[in-house]
């Protein structure tokens, strides 16, 4: 279930990779399509047990994938999901949630 949305992230890591002149980092819309089979096109959903992403403030972003990632908060799904981020990434793609009208 989850070899889906991380195919496509290391799609976007290979991407930056192989582009000398890119930034070398992915960046947090890239990163966000692996969110978007469960959450929503550019975390935008309106009908869901699958809670939009789009318009979360920053803070309260970081701070929720942080807890699922450390099990701090329990989850199904978002345990493993979290743990494939850095705290880097993780600040990326919280920029772009929040950057994003729900
Ligand atoms: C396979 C489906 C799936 C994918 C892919 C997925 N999520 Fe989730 N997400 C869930 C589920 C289900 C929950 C509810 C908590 C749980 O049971 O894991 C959730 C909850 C969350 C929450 C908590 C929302 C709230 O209002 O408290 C955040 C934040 C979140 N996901 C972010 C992300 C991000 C960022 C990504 C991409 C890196 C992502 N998710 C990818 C299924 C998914």
């Amino acid at each position: 279930m989850l070899s889906r949305p991380l195919l496509a992230l290391a799609g976007a890591l290979a991407l930056v990779v192989g582009t000398a002149s890119a930034a070398p980092i992915a960046t947090g819309e890239m990163l966000a399509n692996s969110c978007a089979g469960c959450h929503g096109t550019n975390g935008r959903i309106s009908n869901s047990a699958f809670m939009p992403l789009a318009g979360m403030p920053q803070e309260q972003f970081v701070r929720t994938m942080t807890d699922f990632r450390e099990g701090r908060r329990s989850s199904t799904l978002m345990g493993h999901v979290a743990k494939g981020y850095s705290d880097e990434e993780l600040k990326a793609m919280a920029a772009f949630f929040a950057s994003v009208k729900p």
